[in-house]
């Protein structure tokens, strides 16, 4: 089918890998829903797209229990339904257990976690009947790792990995297809709104959102199911794969650990 007869709804498109996301897709014709917190800063990404491009904004904060509901109130609202879903919201935050915020980590589980399930399991009825459909959900490669200092953010992250996994597994055959996409450190708001000014994490050399978000969609496209963007990431991966457990911990507490 034609691409600008296609709907793709983007979450946290307003900046970062979501916003590069946009952009390729509008560079690829389709249609688009972005759906962020702020209206002006989602009217701002519009106006940064390709003026062919028939695009809406659906304004939502996505660590609230009915935001997936309320976006595809939406959806129905602008006559959409959805072809291709990016799961792309998605925050940290740095620090211990015993000192982070709980009422940031239990936004964070939502937001992470259950309003990507949620999500995903509204759009996916429609998409199996019509036979296609392509759900790219953000993960990091913070999925295959324990991560003391972040230990909620990483096990979200493992949880979308997991979750992303499983469901392509469960749909092989209909022509629905699920890819998760690690992306590892790379240069958005990210780090800042995480709070990971003393982390070592971001300190060498990043990638570039642009970079994520094509390797995603190139994935994404393809029918992949994991993606890992960046060589070094992908050989760093095959190590964690093999390397014991406890030991990835201690080295993802140095990485993380406070530059002195
Ligand atoms: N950057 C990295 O190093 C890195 C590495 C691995 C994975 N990731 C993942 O990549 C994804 C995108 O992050 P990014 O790096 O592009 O960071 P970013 O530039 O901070 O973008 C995050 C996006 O999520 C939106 N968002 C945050 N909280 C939201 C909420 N409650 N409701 C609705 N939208 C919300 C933000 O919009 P507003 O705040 O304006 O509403 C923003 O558009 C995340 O899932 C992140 O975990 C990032």
């Amino acid at each position: 089918m034609d691409a600008s007869q296609q709907t793709v709804l983007i979450t946290g498109a307003n900046s970062g890998i979501g916003l590069e996301c946009a952009r390729i897709m509008s560079n690829l014709g389709y249609r688009l829903i972005l759906v962020g917190r702020s209206k002006e800063r989602l009217q701002e990404a519009i106006d940064s797209l390709s003026s062919e491009t028939e695009a809406h904004m659906i304004v939502s904060d996505l660590s609230l229990p009915s935001a997936a509901i309320e976006v595809m109130t939406g959806v129905r609202e602008l006559g959409c339904s959805i072809d291709i879903l990016i799961n792309n919201a998605g925050v940290g935050l740095y620090g211990a257990l015993l000192e982070t915020d709980p009422v940031k980590e239990e936004d964070m589980m939502q937001l992470n976690m259950q309003t990507l399930v949620q999500l995903t399991r509204l759009v996916l009825p429609e998409m199996v009947q019509r036979g296609s459909g392509r759900i790219l959900n953000v993960a990091s490669t913070a999925a295959f790792f324990p991560g003391p200092l972040m230990a909620v953010y990483y096990a979200t992250k493992a949880f979308v990995l997991s979750f992303s996994e499983a469901i392509d597994e469960e749909l092989r055959g209909t022509g629905v297809t699920v890819t998760a996409l690690c992306p590892g450190p790379t240069s958005t708001g990210f780090a800042k709104t995480a709070d990971m000014g003393r982390s070592r994490l971001f300190k060498g050399r990043i990638a570039t959102a642009r970079d994520a978000a094509q390797t995603g969609i190139s994935g994404m496209l393809a029918g992949k199911r994991v993606v890992i963007d960046g060589a070094m990431n992908r050989i760093m991966i095959a190590f964690a794969r093999i390397l014991p457990r406890r030991l990835l911990a201690r080295l993802v507490t140095f990485i993380q650990g406070p530059v002195r």
